[in-house]
Parts: structure tokens; C-alpha cells; sequence
């Protein structure tokens, strides 16, 4: 069970979610904000709370609400807990490439997005994807930019060489904020980014799992 289906917390750091609240209201975007994963929904609860009821955009949601028994009614709870109606948010039960393929045939456009799903390298590389759909002037954040999620920081740090129209704005703790600043000529993700992920994959999986091991080895030490 995940501490945060029984706290009902974001799994963020103080410092993160101080950093993402200034942001979201600083910006006062009008667009749509989305969250690529979402866990207990504390996060989400704290990006809402930003707003008044009447000012609030519209917030969408990707979670495949698989990450604890009854992900989904938790999440619900949460938001009812801040005062928050559950039925106002646009949830989308899926996995974030599904979601996606349905976003960009829809053309759905967000002002923000916050990604914070699966950490492995083909999973984040694909969720890049979702900045297509960024509008200009728009803000992207990414959790866990960091050393200990290398799938996380290769991915982004490729991204961000290849796209000179995205520019850090900030980064606090593993929280990374980015903003699109002019429209990309070709697709944020091309063939060689995937199959990079694709190459990277496997050396990156066996040294998690080497890492893993020897940390429980020192515990049961
Ligand atoms: C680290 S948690 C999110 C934490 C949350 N943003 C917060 O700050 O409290 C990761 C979430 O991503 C979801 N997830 C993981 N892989 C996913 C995928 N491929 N598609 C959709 N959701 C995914 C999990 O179900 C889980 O709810």
C-alpha cells in the first residue's frame, strides 16, 4: 500500500510544492492545466486550491488508477476534503500514451501540465509528447528531475537540447519548470528519440535493479 493512500499528501517535497503553487498562480493561466499522474491526488487538490471557484480552469487528469485499491474514490475523497467537486475534474482512466493519442485527435491544448508518472525512460520520453499540445507561453513541470531517476533527467535533458524553443524557468528540489516559448517546427519526439529510450531501457533497468540490491544487502547487514 502507498503512504499516500492512507495520508492522502502529495508526494512531493514541502519545498516542490510551495515552488508549483507560487507558479500556478503567478501564471493565472485561463487554458486547461493537466496532471499526468496523480496518486492521491494531493497535488491536484493544491493546484485547484490556487484558484477560486469561479476563476478555477478546467483541470484534467491522466492516471491509469491502478497505484492503490481504489485509487479513484481516494482521489475523490481528497478533492471533496478541499471543499473541491470531484465531478468538475476531467479524469481520463488510462495509460498517459492512450490518453494521449486521444488528446492530440480531439486537439485538446493546455496552458500547464504537470508530469509525474512512470519514471522509466521510454515512459517519460513518451509523455514528452504531451508538450505538442502545450500552448505557446505555456508551462510544463516534471517531478523527479533528478540523479536518482535517470529516466527522468536523460529524457528531458535530450529534449531540452533539441528544442531551444523550451526554457528552463525554474527548479526547486526535483521539480523542473519549463516554458514553451515559440511553437516547434517538428513533433517535440521524433523516431530517434524513441528508439534511444528503447536502447537505454534495458543498461538503465539492470542498474536500478543492481542499486536496489545492494541497498537491501546494507539493510540486512
Ligand atoms: C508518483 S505518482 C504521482 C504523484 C502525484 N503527482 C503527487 O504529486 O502526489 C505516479 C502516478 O502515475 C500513475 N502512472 C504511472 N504510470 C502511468 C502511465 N503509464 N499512464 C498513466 N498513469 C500512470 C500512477 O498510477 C500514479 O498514480
Amino acid at each position: 500500500m502507498r503512504r499516500c493512500s492512507e495520508t492522502l499528501e502529495a508526494e512531493m517535497t514541502p519545498g516542490e510544492q510551495e515552488f508549483l503553487q507560487n507558479l500556478v498562480r503567478t501564471e493565472n493561466f485561463t487554458g486547461s492545466h493537466l496532471e499526468i499522474g496523480t496518486a492521491a491526488g494531493g497535488t491536484l487538490c493544491r493546484m485547484m486550491s490556487c484558484f477560486s471557484d469561479e476563476a478555477r480552469p478546467r483541470f484534467v487528469v491522466v492516471d491509469r488508477m491502478t497505484y492503490f485499491p481504489n485509487q479513484q474514490g481516494i482521489v475523490n475523497d481528497n478533492l471533496r476534503n478541499h471543499g473541491l467537486n470531484p465531478e468538475l475534474v476531467d479524469f481520463r482512466t488510462s495509460t498517459s500514451s492512450e490518453a494521449f493519442q486521444a488528446a492530440s485527435r480531439q486537439e485538446d491544448r493546455f496552458d500547464f501540465m504537470l508530469v509525474d508518472a512512470s519514471h522509466k525512460i521510454r515512459a517519460v520520453m513518451s509523455d514528452l509528447k504531451w508538450t505538442r499540445l502545450l500552448n505557446v507561453g505555456g508551462v510544463a513541470c516534471f517531478h523527479d528531475y533528478c540523479d536518482k531517476f535517470p529516466g527522468v533527467k536523460l529524457s528531458i535533458d535530450r529534449f531540452l537540447a533539441q528544442h531551444p524553443n523550451y526554457e528552463k524557468i525554474g527548479l526547486v528540489d526535483s521539480l523542473l519548470a519549463i516554458r514553451k516559448k515559440s511553437a516547434s517546427s517538428a513533433a517535440e519526439v521524433s523516431f530517434n528519440d524513441s528508439a534511444y529510450s528503447v536502447l537505454m531501457y534495458v543498461p538503465l533497468e539492470v542498474d536500478r535493479k543492481i542499486k536496489k540490491w545492494k541497498t537491501r544487502q546494507r539493510k540486512a547487514a
